[in-house]
């Protein structure tokens, strides 16, 4: 990518990397910044463009980094500020660019502003936080859940007041509403983006402005047994006010005082409500993450029509994106089944929109069994058996065979996956049929194909399991079939063509066969059709 190209992020594919369980350099069982640098050449041989970091900053780690307790420095588990410097010029020096999470909803209960706010009422940072009386009965001052389980109120017997944490008691949300919190965030940010991030990911986004009336949520009628407790009341005074709006425009001032960095948000709400993160006139975030991905029916029809409705709802001039995994959800190998990772992968980077790739999936890593004494996850402890555990989808990266799985020299601080001794990167990478060199050859051929990045979107009515769509650029056509099914398929469609060839295959046992207006699937098959490229033999 070249430097000074503001459409990097258009145009590149961003990786998740949780730190915890990236790479170990030290011996502790938990990964760290010189893990990272150590792996870079990893992800360039992968083909990815942006590297966004989960949490590394100093925390009591209660929520493993998202209760942050000082905004501008490095966590010791992970390294130093020195390591953080050289993983910055390390990542440029790749051609690389780097994104740190941005968690400004709210801190650690040991962050020195919750202290001094938590001290006494008339403490000048008290209003940097959210303190309410008791409700008439005593109890919380509304009927708030927080996503962890529980009352998002808890008491402070000191100041005879409840505080508001919209997850952990342990992370109080700081008030957004007050312009010196404000302030303070935006100087956060300046200080990482003069040492050079490429920009930020920013938590729960839309969380930061709550009803200033603090009103009771409504129920929600459509609650389902055995989904977790706070699903119970909807979140329609607690999240989503029109106010933040205004937040996120001043953010985006402020990412936009340094050359070509991005601004993306955290934000889990319907596509109509999503779209609104752009901001007015795209004044908000750059991308606010679509994850309708993470939550559909795995089926042709039920995603064909969410490309559908997300393309309808995007404002004009807006860029997409796309999300299969991340360190909240169960792993996408699991959710579709293993049949399925190729098609997924092939989905994930041939729709309009930057890719957000999590760690792992490109090796096809599994959602984890986590035996009960083992669980790390406050929001499995909190809320235990309900399938809400995030540990699952945070195993340590599967490297080698070695012991430990070339993650670390000890005991890591998750278990992990049985399988780590067949399917790790040096054995999937020395196999070209395996998941992980499907993964290559479709990030290489995405560089190949301007469509592919560039192109618009256009469906092509199939039937069946079938999923059917073109790209369409100035440089040329690329046509996506992709066999969501377990059964073979077969399509005719003019859209097929008849001087097309298939370029990629998810088994990778076809490229350069000609079509003829017909196109034979085997199950679970998905394919890039295209014009011959002119390629080397071999
Ligand atoms: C969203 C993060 O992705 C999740 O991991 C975290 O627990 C919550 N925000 C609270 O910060």
């Amino acid at each position: 990518m070249d430097q000074g190209d503001s459409d990097w992020w258009r145009h590149g594919i961003f990786y998740q990397v949780y730190p915890r369980s990236f790479q170990d350099t030290d011996g502790d069982g938990v990964g760290d910044l010189r893990g990272i640098i150590e792996r870079l050449p990893y992800l360039t041989r992968l083909g990815v463009d942006a590297i966004w970091l989960s949490p590394i900053f100093p925390s009591p780690m209660v929520d493993f980094g998202y209760d942050i307790s000082d905004y501008t420095g490095i966590d010791p588990l992970f390294g130093t500020m020195e390591d953080f410097d050289e993983l910055v010029a390390a990542v440029h020096d790749a051609g690389l660019k780097l994104i740190l999470d941005l968690v400004p909803n709210h801190t650690s209960d040991q962050h020195p502003w919750f202290i001094e706010a938590k001290s006494a009422r008339d403490n000048p940072r008290r209003d940097w936080y959210i303190w309410r009386d008791p409700g008439p009965d005593g109890g919380p001052p509304n009927n708030w859940l927080s996503e962890f389980g529980g009352s998002a109120w808890t008491y402070d017997e000191t100041s005879g007041q409840y505080y508001y944490h919209a997850f952990l008691a342990q992370q109080p949300d700081l008030n957004w509403r007050n312009p010196a919190v404000r302030e303070a965030i935006y100087e956060v940010m300046r200080v990482w983006l003069r040492k050079g991030v490429d920009g930020f990911r920013v938590d729960v986004i839309w969380h930061l402005i709550k009803d200033a009336d603090f009103r009771d949520n409504p129920p929600n009628p459509h609650y389902l047994e055995g989904r977790p407790p706070h699903e119970k009341i909807l979140t329609q005074y607690s999240t989503d006010q029109a106010e933040v709006h205004e937040v996120i425009t001043e953010m985006r001032r402020v990412t936009d005082e340094f050359d070509d960095r991005v601004l993306i948000g955290e934000v889990y709400l319907p596509l109509h409500r999503l779209v609104a993160y752009y901001g007015n006139d795209l004044r908000g975030a750059q991308m606010p993450f679509n994850f309708a991905l993470l939550s559909t029916l795995w089926s042709a029809r039920s995603v064909e029509k969410i490309i559908a409705d997300y393309e309808k709802a995007l404002p004009p001039g807006a860029w997409p994106n796309w999300v299969l995994g991340n360190h909240d959800r169960p792993r996408v190998a699991s959710r579709v089944g293993p049949a399925q990772v190729g098609v997924a992968a092939m989905l994930l980077l041939t729709l309009r929109g930057t890719p957000t790739l999590y760690y792992g999936d490109e090796l096809g890593m599994r959602q984890q069994p986590i035996a009960p004494d083992q669980v790390r996850d406050p929001f499995e402890k909190n809320v235990p058996g309900l399938g809400v555990g995030r540990d699952g989808c945070r195993t340590p990266m599967q490297w080698s065979a070695e012991r430990y799985a070339g993650f670390s020299t000890a005991q890591p601080w998750l278990p992990l996956a049985h399988d780590f001794a067949s399917d790790n990167v040096a054995s999937l990478e020395a196999d070209p049929a395996s998941i992980l060199s499907f993964y290559k050859a479709l990030i290489a051929l995405r560089r190949q194909l301007p469509q592919l990045v560039r192109g618009s979107y256009e469906p092509v009515g199939a039937h069946g399991d079938v999923l059917l769509y073109r790209r369409r650029s100035v440089d040329g056509v690329a046509v996506i079939a992709l066999n969501f099914g377990t059964a073979p398929a077969t399509i005719t469609s003019s859209a097929i063509g008849f001087s097309n060839v298939i370029l990629l295959s998810t088994f990778m046992d076809r490229q350069g066969e000609k079509v003829e207006g017909m196109l034979d699937l085997r199950a679970n098959e998905g394919v890039i059709l295209g014009p011959p490229q002119h390629q080397d033999d071999g």
